[in-house]
């Protein structure tokens, strides 16, 4: 049984509370928040105690996991001081605001020898797990391109709206963007170069459209944060392959086709459902769990079992800060960036 502390219970922290609550070898221990009303809201809900600060639960020897749910820009602090008192680590993504920040963590998990993951969720997601396992097994050929898009409101619900502000969340680039970056990168590797434009607020790149290059491959990505609240939420990926495409397209019904060359009828591969009912927290963009039930699944089972998570390694978090500031300095600058 691993003893879990979640700090910061806003729209992610209580969607991870809702994952560990349905799993057996979990037991949320705590809970940590600035917010006195968070604090009395998520003690009430979960029954655990909810701390002022970080102090209580890296004292508590019994907490083997501190799963991190802060604004991005307080990942890094955070991250190394669990790490320091020998706790694992799970990290929302996006892993940092700097490269700079998100390689100390990684270096933090080495120096410690405790494991850091990054919630790289779309790794987890069912069908884009499925996705993933179907172009790595080869039955369709090579990958040729990647096409994705991500489109949601804005996220009007964080706490003293930190997300409307560049410095605290980098903006829809790095905020929301970095999903398909990182997808990308997990299918494709490290792209050579990326070239990318799009619309600025105040906010920072609220839409953003990025090519990204490859020797033998290409890749697209469009992603937008300012969407009327009656467009909602929408995420779709086109992969095209030798022998067909896989397409996701969370507006269709069922949401997963794959149409093979030759075939007259796409293929519509049936994604079990993984906990029954379940749903993330109120208030955000996101009202299904699967993924972030996988995620924490997946990374406790790790703790665990003593074997370091592979999915997410710290690496990848790294890279996919490195490409989405890359798409930044792209868009800036009006040039094709080098990776
Ligand atoms: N994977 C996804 O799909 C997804 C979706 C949304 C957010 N996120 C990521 O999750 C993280 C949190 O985002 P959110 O939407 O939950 O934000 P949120 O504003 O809903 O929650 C943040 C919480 O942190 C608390 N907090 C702020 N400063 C603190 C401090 N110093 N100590 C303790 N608590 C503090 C706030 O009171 C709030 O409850 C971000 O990195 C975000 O990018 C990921």
């Amino acid at each position: 049984m691993q003893k879990v502390a979640v700090v910061g219970c806003g729209f992610m922290g209580t969607t991870h509370m809702e994952a560990y609550r349905l799993l057996p070898n979990a037991e949320i221990a705590a809970g940590v928040d600035v917010s006195a009303d968070t604090r009395t809201k998520t003690a009430d809900k979960y029954a655990v105690p909810v701390h002022e600060s970080l102090e209580p639960v890296l004292e508590d020897d019994s907490i083997s996991i501190v799963d991190i749910c802060l604004p991005t820009g307080m990942h890094r602090e955070c991250a190394e001081n669990a790490l320091a008192a020998g706790k694992h680590v799970l990290c929302e993504k996006p892993m940092a605001l700097t490269v700079e920040d998100a390689q100390a963590m990684a270096d933090a998990a080495e120096q410690a020898g405790k494991f850091l993951m990054v919630a790289q969720v779309l790794r987890f997601w069912p069908e884009y797990a499925w996705a993933k396992e179907m172009i790595d097994g080869g039955e369709l050929g090579k990958l040729l391109s990647m096409s994705c898009v991500r489109r949601s409101t804005r996220p009007e619900w964080s706490w003293d709206g930190w997300m409307t502000r560049p410095e605290a969340s980098g903006g829809g680039a790095l905020d929301l963007h970095i999903h398909d970056a990182d997808w990308i990168c997990y299918c494709l590797g490290r792209p050579k170069a990326v070239a990318s434009t799009g619309v600025k607020s105040e906010m920072g790149w609220d839409y953003l459209y990025t090519n990204y290059y490859y020797d033998e491959a290409s890749a697209s990505a469009e992603s937008g944060i300012g969407y009327a609240p009656s467009f909602g939420f929408r995420a779709a990926f086109t992969a095209m392959l030798e022998g067909g495409q896989i397409e996701f397209d969370g507006a269709l019904d069922p949401p997963l086709r794959v149409y093979r060359a030759g075939a007259e009828e796409p293929e519509h591969p049936k994604m079990e459902p993984i906990v029954e009912g379940a749903a993330a927290a109120e208030g955000g963009n996101i009202s299904e769990l699967g993924g972030y039930y996988l995620e924490c699944k997946y990374f406790v089972d790790c703790v665990e079992s003593g074997e370091a998570p592979t999915v997410v390694p710290p690496e990848d978090g790294v890279r996919a800060v490195a490409v989405c500031l890359a798409e930044v300095r792209s868009a800036e600058s009006g040039e094709m960036v080098s990776l």
